[in-house]
């Protein structure tokens, strides 16, 4: 770690809620990142962490695939909390007992407090928490503690005496365990006296420094897509390095009705900043002309959307960075994991979907260590308006991903005319805030309906609309009918070449929330 920012360090053992643990955190003001459980005690001592969470995950501690893992680090002068395999793992190292015996708890459970307790201050004798383990401890190490236990009787928390170290069976994370904020707060603040110093005017003072020394007088180049995150790394950008940032919209001519309009009248005065438009549509379509396969799709599109920012680069003489606005999901989907800095971390990023391999830029992800939801605060403490912070999530490959089958000209515009009505009557009907992500997709079926007496074969429109926070998991949204039923009568009325509408009710997983 090259600053001064304290970081509460959580080993990733493979358990679905590993990212909630960094958000509980983060949610307490405190910077927190997952690393791989595989990271050296030496690597941990670099980093110097105030404190380390060890996460659930799926293995036994006696089974014969345990995760590889350095158990010096138990040994450091850090404060441990382990959750649930996490809890295990460090009983198991200390001389304890962990056993497989039958009495699994999954879902709701309610412990009680049996002793003063640290890490329960402050908390309900009895309280409500989520448990999800097949595993238990059944005896503990020399100088420990069990300060709670299950009303099934199973060892729910134990402490080391000398107040370090921690375990929970349950996860503290989880919404259903009712006073879990409480037991994370009294770790952080309590036992490893993190202060909580990660805010986003934090987040932008050590940024904007990090661009200006990793840019110098460099110029650096951003695509503006008109999605939240771009738009929030240009505003960064801008602060950081002023007139060496060239923001750039480039238009595949796969982008929403009307959005050109938006770059220019809404999001340019929004934040502030020149954005010159690059009508890019003809060399994108003309390659894409003929390709169905999603993934070749995307990788043209990422390829595309390089060369043509190459273009404008050359034309404009003397840029060699590009800015992208990478997000901590995709970092951490990529097998990135542990964040190397906001400035620095180079993936092949699914906004450009997916980086040729002879990029002629350096990378700038000024975003890389946020959630979403972060990258929102981070906006609203720049001053961009709120209207441009709300905008639903797009896609780089635009409607490229979302019109399966062959994209055409005419297939893009029956796409954006449902979309636009589709958007539009969300709004009208108030519930466009309340979804995460909305949006039409084409599917390259016709089928057979009747309009004014007069058989019709035509396409068919799929709506898709989820909840979600961070769209690593995803809802489908439960839509009220009046307002289904307004929006397919008006898809079908008024788009020419559309006579059928449905409504996707996948959730993610086993879903994803692109169809592409
Ligand atoms: P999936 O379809 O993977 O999408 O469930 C999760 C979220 O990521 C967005 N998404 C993308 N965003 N470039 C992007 O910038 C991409 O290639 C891409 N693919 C998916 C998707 O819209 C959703 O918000």
């Amino acid at each position: 770690m090259t600053d001064s920012r304290q970081t509460v360090l959580i080993l990733d053992f493979g358990a679905q809620y590993t990212q909630l643990i960094t958000r509980r955190v983060r949610e307490h003001h405190v910077f927190s990142e997952i690393v791989p459980h595989s990271i050296k005690k030496s690597e941990v001592e670099t980093i110097s962490p105030k404190a380390i969470i060890l996460s659930g995950g799926p293995s036994s501690v006696y089974g014969g695939d345990t995760p590889q893992f350095d158990d010096r680090i138990l040994e450091l002068d850090i404060p441990v909390l382990g959750i649930c395999y996490g809890l295990q793992l460090i009983v198991h190292h200390w001389g304890g007992k962990v056993e497989s015996k039958g009495n699994a708890e999954y879902g709701f459970a309610k412990i009680h407090r049996i002793s003063n307790s640290n890490l329960l201050e402050g908390i309900s004798d009895e309280t409500q928490v989520w448990m999800s383990h097949g595993d238990a401890v059944t005896s503990i190490p020399e100088g420990w503690n069990v300060t709670a236990r299950s009303s099934s009787d199973v060892i729910a928390v134990v402490e080391r005496s000398d107040g370090q170290m921690f375990g929970t069976q349950f996860h503290p994370e989880v919404v259903h365990t009712t006073e879990g904020r409480k037991i994370l707060s009294n770790f952080l603040f309590n036992i490893a006296h993190c202060t909580p110093d990660w805010t986003p005017a934090s987040f932008i003072d050590k940024t904007v420094s990090e661009i200006c020394n990793r840019v110098g007088n460099e110029r650096i180049l951003c695509g503006v897509s008109g999605g939240v995150d771009s738009a929030v790394a240009a505003k960064l950008i801008h602060k950081a390095v002023g007139d060496q940032l060239k923001a750039a919209f480039v238009d595949h001519g796969l982008l929403r009705k009307n959005e050109t309009q938006y770059i220019t009248h809404t999001l340019q005065p929004g934040l502030g900043l020149t954005i010159e438009v690059y009508d890019c549509s003809k060399s994108f379509l003309s390659r894409l002309k003929g390709i169905t396969n999603p993934e070749e799709k995307r990788t043209t599109i990422g390829e595309e959307f390089i060369r043509s920012f190459e273009s404008i680069a050359a034309r404009e003489g003397g840029i060699g960075f590009l800015a992208q606005g990478t997000l901590y999901p995709d970092v951490i989907e990529s097998g990135g994991g542990k964040s190397q800095g906001s400035a620095s971390v180079i993936k092949s990023h699914h906004n450009v979907g997916g980086l040729p391999a002879d990029i002629a830029f350096k990378l700038v992800e000024p975003l890389a260590e946020l959630f979403k939801d972060e990258v929102r605060e981070v906006g609203k403490e720049l001053n961009i308006p709120e209207g441009i912070l709300s905008r639903h999530p797009f896609p780089g490959p635009g409607l490229g991903v979302r019109i399966i089958g062959e994209i055409t000209t005419e297939r893009i515009e029956i796409l954006q005319e449902a979309d636009d009505i589709y958007i539009y009557l969300l709004k009208k009907w108030g519930l466009y805030d309340e979804i995460w992500q909305a949006f039409c997709v084409l599917i390259p079926i016709k089928t057979v309906g009747v309009m004014g007496d007069k058989r019709t074969y035509e396409n068919l429109i799929a709506l898709r609309a989820v909840t979600s926070l961070d769209g690593m998991t995803a809802d489908w949204y439960k839509m009220p009918d009046d307002a289904l039923n307004e929006i397919s009568s008006q898809i079908v009325n008024k788009v020419k070449g559309v006579n059928r509408v449905v409504y996707d009710i996948s959730s993610k997983p086993p879903s994803t929330i692109e169809w592409e």
